[in-house]
Formats: structure tokens, C-alpha cells, sequence
């Protein structure tokens, strides 16, 4: 295993972060060269003791909303390494408000008493610039979730402004090769705040997630169809993580063929299956007395595995800054489908879309124009300007590769 990940690893730290070539932090190199076995720290951890062979360098991930429930499923899966991997040593960043600093003691009690060999050391604060400090990995899920009779854009009053700072600091402090996903809602909105107030980084690298929705859709239609979940690809989720998602079934297939032969059920599709996984949420809500928590955290690590590990030939659907094709208005976070071929994703361009897609896709567009309009007071003026020189630039790289795809780094 000690392959393309480890030198890709290497690099990125060294070339990029938090292990620049300092000698305070790199002490072997002064009297041992890369010789034999060594120690490293960063930041005061222990983070390496050996002989470097198969040595993937300390990844620092942030989490927000430590002390909350989807952090508390998620915590344990990354700290055992089913997000960024088996071999994947990381510290901790939690991140919390500083009314719930004491229930995050108790987060990082357990994480402790779990005895993680991957974990090499935790940070627990509310300091945003302590919290995101060095970190290339940041998983924004601290903000308020709604409650029964609440449409998600009613957070966006409460949230929005999270997201603004938290984009400040992480412009300030956070590792080169910073990648964040937004999971605190309405997550497309928020993502779009918070790559506008990170200058220093390509919006590219920042993601919304609508994972979720793919995987509600993939276990109705494997239901449907009486087959394993596995064997449903190319599920697409359109749009807004929100009542006017999309889950188009479209270009799925099942073990190969197309879905919507195999389930042979236009009506159902249309009457059951979206306007389900479009209110599953709120189902959730009113069943649960609380948001989905557990199936959110499972979304994430999956989510994130793909996207660092490479998914195949798998799609995925996740909210990236629109580079304007589809008909959706530049700039928009707006959920598509992607390939992941590990580190970064390529947009799936040039479906055919179906006029009731057309109609559906609109919708979600619409009412994430409004959801752009009603926080533009967050979004500095520059930004607009940004994203045309990051959409020449994807631009640039996919038709240099002769493809029909849009690449980000
Ligand atoms: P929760 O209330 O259990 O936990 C949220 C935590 O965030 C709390 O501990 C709170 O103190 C903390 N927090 C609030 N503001 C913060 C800030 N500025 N910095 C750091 N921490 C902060 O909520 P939850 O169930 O964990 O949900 C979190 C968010 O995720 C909600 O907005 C929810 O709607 C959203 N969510 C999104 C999806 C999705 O698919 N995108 C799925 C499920 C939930
Ligand atoms: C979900 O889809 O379950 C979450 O976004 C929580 C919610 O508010 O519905």
C-alpha cells in the first residue's frame, strides 16, 4: 500500500503544509537525514516514530458542531480510519460553541477511551483559528438543524453567518490543500458563503453535501427493484439539498441496465419515490423528535472516502460551485453529478436532460437564486470575479485534456 497515496501524501505536506521544511519541526533532518528511524512531531504531537517506509504523513481534519449528534456518529468511523483510511494517521480538530465546550470534554473522554491507534492527537476548542489551524480536511456540521414545520432555508438567519466566519478563518489559518465539505444547513447556501469569505482557496474545494439524498434514492430503487444496493448506479441528485431537490433516476442503472427499464414504473418514480426522498428529512423529524443524525454521519464518510479515495467508475452527487452549464446560474452551489478519482472531482457533463427534468432542475435553481439573494450582505463584491477565473480555469484544464469533463484541484 505504500503507493501513489503515500507519495501523494508526502508531497502535499511537505510542498504544501504544515511540515514545511523547518527544522524545529522536521529534527531529523538536521542530524539524521531520512536515515534509519526518526521521530516526528507536529505541533507539539508525536505524529511518526520509525523508519519511514510506509509512513503516511498526519492529516489534521476538522469537525464543527463536535458535541452535536451527527458528530457523534461520525467522530468514532474517522478516527478509525473509514473515511480517509485504514492507514491514515490524523489529529482532531473539534470545534464547538463555547456553551458546549464541557459536553465536547466528554466527546474527547470517549474518543480517548476508544484507544484510536490512527488518532495521533486531539484538539478541542472554540476558537475558530486555534480549531482550523494546519487543517486540510474540514467537515463544517456545526450550525442549528430545523425543527418540525421549518423548510431548511428557514436556518439560513440563524447559520448563514457561521459560515461567513468560519470562511474568514479558514482563509487565515487552514493547511494549502484545504478541502471542506458543508453538511450544516441549508448546505448549499452555506457553502457558497464560506468559499466567498475564503479567498486564499479555488471555491472549487469547497462541497455541499447532497450524498445523503443519492443514498435515500439508491435504497427506494433497490427496494423497487428487488436487487442489492450496490448494483444501483448512476443515481443523480439535482440541486438544492431541500424540498426542491431532484433525484432523477434518469440515467440509472441496475447491474448494467437502465432503472427505469427495470422498474417500469414512470408513475412511481414521479409520485412516490421523489416527492419521498425530497421530504424524507422531515420525515425523519417528525418520527425522531430530531434531525437525521446517524444516516447523515454515514453520508459524510461516504462522501469523503470517495472523493479522497477515488470512486471508480461511480457517480456521485454533491453541491460544487456551478461552472454554468446545465443551465444553472454561475456560481450557484448547486448539487451534480461527478467522478472522483481521488482528491479532487470531474463534473459529469453533456446528459441529455428530459423536459420533466428541465422543469424540476428549474425549480431548485430558482430557490437557490433566492436563497443567493437573501445572504448577498455575506458575499463580498469580489467574488463574482473569482468565480469567472476559477470556471476559465476548469475550463482551461478539461478542454486541454480533450475531454467533456470539468476538472478540480
Ligand atoms: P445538533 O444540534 O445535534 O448539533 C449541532 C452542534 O453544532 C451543536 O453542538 C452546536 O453547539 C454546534 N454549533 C452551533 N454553532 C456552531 C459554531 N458556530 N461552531 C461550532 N459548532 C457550532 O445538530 P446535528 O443534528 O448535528 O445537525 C447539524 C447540522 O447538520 C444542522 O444544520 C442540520 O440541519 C444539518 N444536517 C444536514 C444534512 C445534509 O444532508 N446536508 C443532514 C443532516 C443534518
Ligand atoms: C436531512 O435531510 O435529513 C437533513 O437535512 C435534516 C433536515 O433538516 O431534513
Amino acid at each position: 500500500m505504500a503507493s501513489l497515496r503515500h507519495c501523494r501524501g508526502l508531497w502535499n505536506q511537505f510542498a504544501n503544509n504544515n511540515l514545511a521544511l523547518k527544522p524545529d519541526r522536521l529534527p531529523f533532518l538536521n542530524n539524521h537525514r531520512v536515515k534509519g528511524n526518526f521521530t516526528l512531531f507536529s505541533r507539539g504531537v508525536q505524529i511518526y516514530k520509525g523508519s519511514g517506509k510506509d509512513w503516511l504523513p498526519t492529516l489534521h481534519v476538522a469537525v464543527t458542531g463536535a458535541a452535536g449528534q451527527i458528530a457523534y456518529s461520525l467522530l468514532p468511523r474517522i478516527a478509525n480510519g473509514e473515511m480517509l483510511g485504514e492507514d491514515q494517521p490524523i489529529v482532531l480538530h473539534l470545534l464547538e460553541v463555547p456553551q458546549a465546550l464541557s459536553k465536547l470534554q466528554g466527546v474527547v473522554m470517549e474518543l480517548e477511551d476508544c484507544a484510536f491507534p490512527l488518532v495521533q492527537g486531539i484538539v478541542a476548542t472554540d476558537d475558530l483559528r486555534k480549531g482550523f489551524a494546519d487543517v486540510s480536511v474540514a467537515l463544517l456540521v456545526g450550525a442549528k438543524p430545523r425543527s418540525q414545520g421549518m423548510e431548511r432555508k428557514d436556518l439560513l438567519s440563524s447559520n448563514a453567518n457561521i459560515f461567513a466566519e468560519q470562511g474568514k478563518a479558514l482563509n487565515e489559518v487552514a493547511a494549502k490543500d484545504l478541502r471542506v465539505f458543508v453538511v450544516g444547513n441549508p448546505a448549499n447556501t452555506n457553502a457558497m458563503i464560506c468559499a466567498a469569505n475564503a479567498p486564499r482557496f479555488n471555491p472549487e474545494r469547497f462541497m455541499s453535501m447532497t450524498r445523503l439524498d443519492q443514498n435515500r434514492t439508491q435504497y427506494m430503487v433497490a427496494q423497487k427493484a428487488g436487487c442489492k444496493i450496490p448494483e444501483v448506479d448512476r443515481v443523480v441528485v439535482w440541486g438544492n439539498h431541500s424540498a426542491t431537490q431532484y433525484p432523477d433516476i434518469t440515467h440509472a442503472r441496475i447491474k448494467g441496465e437502465s432503472a427505469r427499464k427495470v422498474i417500469n414504473d414512470e408513475k412511481w418514480i414521479r409520485e412516490v419515490m421523489i416527492p419521498k426522498v425530497q421530504q424524507r428529512g422531515a420525515e425523519v423529524i417528525k418520527a425522531r423528535g430530531a434531525s437525521s443524525a446517524a444516516s447523515a454521519a454515514a453520508a459524510i464518510v461516504d462522501h469523503m472516502r470517495d472523493y479522497w479515495h477515488g470512486a471508480g467508475d461511480r457517480w456521485c452527487s454533491v453541491g460544487i460551485p456551478s461552472d454554468g452549464t446545465y443551465g444553472i446560474d454561475e456560481g450557484l452551489w448547486y448539487s451534480v453529478p461527478v467522478m472522483c478519482p481521488g482528491g479532487h472531482y470531474r463534473r459529469i457533463l453533456n446528459l441529455p436532460i428530459e423536459e420533466f427534468s428541465a422543469s424540476m432542475m428549474e425549480k431548485s435553481r430558482k430557490e437557490l437564486v433566492e436563497e443567493r439573494d437573501a445572504v448577498r450582505h455575506l458575499i463580498p463584491k469580489e467574488f463574482g470575479e473569482k468565480m469567472y477565473t476559477a470556471k476559465k480555469n476548469s475550463s482551461a484544464a478539461s478542454s486541454a485534456a480533450g475531454k467533456k469533463t470539468a476538472t478540480s484541484k
